[in-house]
Formats: C-alpha cells, sequence, structure tokens
C-alpha cells in the first residue's frame, strides 16, 4: 500500500491491470486510485477514477435529445486520439426511460461522411421516423427520430449505434455508442435498492492521432476489426470503489465491432440477472459470461475483500479458421489482435464496509415463447475455400442488397428460424425489433438462456431460434454484429407484413 494514500476506511485493496505487462510496469511506482486534486490522469492510464457517460432521464415521459456526430480529439496519453464521438463524448449519453416514454432524438450530422442511428434492442418500430436504419443522414443534415417505448416494453439495457450500411464499423469503432436503459418495476422496487445502478460500455479503439484509425485493411476486415485497446466508459483499466456491504449491479454493453469478451471476477461467483432482452425471474449463479459485440449482460455482484476488479479474458472466435486453415499467425499482421491474456479492465479499491448476501427474487422476467407457427431456415456464410474473400460474408449465398427483402414473416405469426453457420468462424446473429428465444444449438451446449437479440452462431453450428413477430410490422434487418462482416453483405432484410 502506497504511503501517500489515506482514507478512513479498515480495509483496502487495490489491484488493478492483472496479467497486463504494461499496466502493471506503468502502475508500481505510482499506485493512486483517485488522482490528486489539479492533476488528471489521461484516460490511457490505468488507475484513474471510474466514471460513467452523462445520464440523460426522460421527464413526464419524454425524453428530448439531441447527438451530434462529430470527429473529436480525446486526451490520449500526453496528447490525443482521434475519436467519432457523441456530444463530444466516447461513450455517448445514456438515455434512461420508462416503459411508454418517447423519445425525442435529433441526430445532427457533422460527420464529413453518412451515417444513422439504430436503437439495438428497443422494441419500437423500425419505420418512418421510429427505428429505421434504411435511412441515411447526410453531412451536414439532421433528423429527428421519434420512438415510442411500448407501455409493455421490458426492462433493460439496450444501445444505439449508426447503422448506414458500408461505415457501420468503422464509426462504432470509432467510437459511436452509447447505452439506453428502459427502467422496470424491479428497477422501482425495493428488489435492487441495494444495489447500485452502473453502466459499463466496453469498446476496443485503435489508438492514433488522424482518421486512419477508422480505416481497416480487407483481410483485417473478414477477420473483423479488433482495436488496440479494451476500454470501459472510454477509461482504461479505471478504479471502481466498491464496498463489501453493499451489492454492485452492472449493466454491461459490449460496443466493440468485432471482439468478444469472457467476463468474470477472478473465478468468485456472482449473478447473472439480465440478457439482452430483460431478466430472469432469479439470477443465475455464474463464474463468467461471455459477450459477443451487440450483446449486453446485467450482472450483480456481492464484493468480498480479495475480488481485484472485472477481468476481461479472450474468446476464441475462430478467426484463424475461417481463414482456411492454412494461414497462421502470421498473416495478423499489424493491428490485429493484441489481446491474448486475462486483462484486469476495472479495477477495484474494496471498502470493508459489511456483508452483502443479497439475491434478488422473483424478478419480472418473461415468460417462454409461444409454440411456433412457421419455420424458416438461414445460412450464415460460405465455407471457405483455402483463401478468404469476401464472396463468403453472405447470407443464403446473397450479399445484402437494398430493396431486395429475404425474409417476410407475417405479423402476429412465430417463426423458428434454423440458422446455420457454413464458415469456418463464429458470426454473432442478430435481428432487429423482435426478440427471441434460444431453442436449441447443434453442437450441444445448452440453449442461451432467457430472451436475446443477438446470439452466436458457432463455426459449422446450427442454432434454432423462436421469434414472435408481435407489436410491429414494418421492414428492417438482420445481420452479422461482427460489423465488418456487416458492412461486407452479411445481412438480410425482412419485411414483417
Ligand atoms: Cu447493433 Cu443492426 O445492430
Ligand atoms: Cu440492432
Ligand atoms: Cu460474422
Amino acid at each position: 500500500m502506497p504511503s501517500h494514500f489515506r482514507a478512513p476506511v479498515t480495509r483496502r485493496q487495490f489491484v488493478i491491470g492483472g496479467g497486463v505487462g504494461l499496466a502493471g510496469l506503468a502502475l508500481s511506482s505510482c499506485v493512486r486510485p483517485f488522482a490528486k486534486s489539479g492533476t488528471t490522469l489521461a484516460p490511457s492510464t490505468p488507475g484513474q477514477v471510474f466514471t460513467e457517460p452523462q445520464l440523460l432521464t426522460s421527464t413526464d415521459g419524454v425524453l428530448r435529445v439531441e447527438l451530434t456526430a462529430q470527429a473529436k480529439q480525446l486526451p490520449w496519453g500526453d496528447g490525443t486520439r482521434y475519436a467519432l464521438a457523441y456530444n463530444g463524448s466516447v461513450p455517448g449519453p445514456t438515455l434512461r426511460v420508462n416503459p411508454g416514454d418517447r423519445i425525442e432524438l435529433t441526430l445532427r450530422n457533422n460527420l464529413d461522411e453518412p451515417t444513422n442511428l439504430h436503437t439495438h434492442g428497443l422494441h419500437v418500430s423500425p419505420e418512418g421516423n421510429s427505428d429505421n436504419i434504411l435511412v441515411m443522414v447526410a453531412p451536414g443534415d439532421s433528423r429527428t427520430y421519434t420512438y415510442e417505448v411500448p407501455a409493455d416494453h421490458a426492462g433493460g439495457t439496450f444501445w444505439y449505434h449508426p447503422h448506414h450500411h458500408g461505415t457501420v464499423a468503422r464509426q462504432i469503432s470509432g467510437g459511436m455508442a452509447g447505452a439506453i436503459v428502459v427502467m422496470d418495476a424491479d428497477d422501482a422496487s425495493t428488489a435492487f435498492t441495494s444495489t447500485t445502478d452502473r453502466v459499463m460500455v466496453i469498446s476496443d479503439p485503435r489508438t492514433g492521432r488522424d482518421s486512419s484509425v477508422l480505416d481497416a485493411s480487407s483481410m483485417e476486415k473478414m477477420m473483423g476489426r479488433e482495436g488496440d485497446v479494451i476500454l470501459v466508459n472510454g477509461l482504461r483499466a479505471p478504479v471502481l470503489r466498491v464496498e463489501t456491504g453493499r451489492t454492485e449491479r452492472w449493466r454491461i454493453v459490449n460496443a466493440s465491432a468485432s471482439r468478444y469478451y469472457r467476463l468474470g471476477l477472478g473465478g468468485t461467483r456472482f449473478m447473472h440477472v439480465a440478457t439482452d432482452q430483460g431478466r430472469f425471474a432469479a439470477p443465475l449463479e455464474v463464474d463468467h459470461v461471455v459477450l459477443t459485440p451487440g450483446q449486453r449482460a446485467e450482472i450483480a455482484v456481492n464484493v468480498t475483500t480479495g475480488m481485484t476488479g472485472l477481468v476481461a479474458s479472450p474468446v476464441d472466435r475462430n478467426m484463424m479458421h475461417g481463414m482456411g486453415g492454412g494461414m497462421g499467425g502470421g498473416m495478423m499482421g499489424g493491428g490485429q489482435s493484441t489481446f491474448t491474456s486475462d486483462e484486469t479492465i476495472v479495477g477495484f479499491e474494496v471498502v470493508d464496509t459489511g456483508t452483502s448476501t443479497f439475491m434478488p427474487a422473483a424478478l419480472h422476467a418473461r415468460g417462454s415463447a409461444p409454440a411456433a407457427t412457421s419455420s424458416r431456415s438461414l445460412s450464415f456464410g460460405a465455407a471457405g475455400m483455402g483463401m478468404m474473400s469476401n464472396g463468403e460474408f453472405v447470407i443464403d449465398g446473397k450479399a445484402f442488397a437494398a430493396g431486395r427483402v429475404d425474409a417476410d414473416p407475417a405479423f402476429g405469426s412465430v417463426e423458428e428460424w434454423t440458422v446455420t453457420n457454413k464458415s469456418g468462424m463464429d458470426h454473432p446473429f442478430h435481428l432487429h425489433v423482435w426478440p427471441f428465444t434460444v431453442v436449441s444449438r447443434s453442437s450441444g451446449a445448452a440453449p442461451d438462456p432467457g430472451w436475446r437479440d443477438t446470439v452466436n452462431i458457432g463455426a459449422g453450428e446450427t442454432v434454432v431460434i423462436r421469434i414472435p413477430f408481435t407489436d410491429f410490422g414494418g421492414t428492417t434487418v438482420y445481420h452479422c454484429h461482427i460489423l465488418d462482416h456487416e458492412d461486407l453483405g452479411m445481412m438480410g432484410t425482412i419485411r414483417v407484413a
């Protein structure tokens, strides 16, 4: 314990950057969880205070927001890094609403390229000025979106990001993402009053001084670009002060363009409270959760002394197998996965304030999906021929084409989709607007519990999902949430009528 560090608590632990040589080195001479007044640690320096994005909350049933998309130099190291930001910050502000609220959001495009906005996971209309990703906002233009959140919308953690086909990976990896929280009866009741409620947006940008950080080679796009640093709320390994007497509750968003994370607490078990699409009736006790790009998890942690923080471990998404087998790591070149061992992405400063044994029960979970009334099959990707090519990033053999309808479920139907991954690499399948449940996995793995909007389809695997097409009709998309794959054409159009 460094001598310059004092505070009126009985026992503290401060551990950070586990497994990361660089972080360990940087910190060994200066372990300081809180910047001294008058000094600010750069976001690139592990050990600064954990902070959350600005919180914007609805009042009287309406949330009015202006989001300006703009390139921005963010503080980094001794200088700055180039990013694309909403309202100047990465991540953008957190939007918090209640079921039944209306969000009136004006997007101003101050980028020098087109963009638009998607509310990932919200069960709202995909038409008109609602969650319509088929419209484009040109540079210099603005557009007002109006989202009517249904009164029976599931509580949970969602997010917003651009969705202009062809530039989604560069804009999101550049920093354009923010959380959306829909509060529910559990948040308002005593179920969670003894817990914190924090948002953690995980991203992995490339860091550099100019816009070249947004570029990726065609090989990197086929692999799915990964950045050179893992950030939580825009900060590298920030330190969160946690109390043993209070349960930590976190809403975690994987806003990375391609990277998967296995998240744990160094082996200690915790409660998995909610998926992408709302809560379990009772938490699942787990020692890790895996998040593909696009997925979210809400977890609750009874903190004990000795815990060191939130640890991310690499997940093998079969990038290399996707290469057709013959090519080794040498092909990865600069910029590809530098994340090969466990990394503490949020350090803890544990304060001993007693013991918490919190265990929420009887949460407002959704029921199971109704029986299917029709079915459909989809194939993701194509088998590689030894050398990867853009032609592999297809659904049912076809690259995305605007205006072509690829799936046309009847409004009110419940469809069972059999999604087969023909390729050698994993692809996270994502469907807009209509949540689904997972029925089975050909790998024999247990179907993912709860409701989802994004699900991993392992290399060669077939996953069956069940989707009620209720409440809204309209035209939108499903796609791979490795966003370079989406931009390469791994996306289809769905029209529900
Ligand atoms: Cu997260 Cu089609 O989106
Ligand atoms: Cu989405
Ligand atoms: Cu993919």
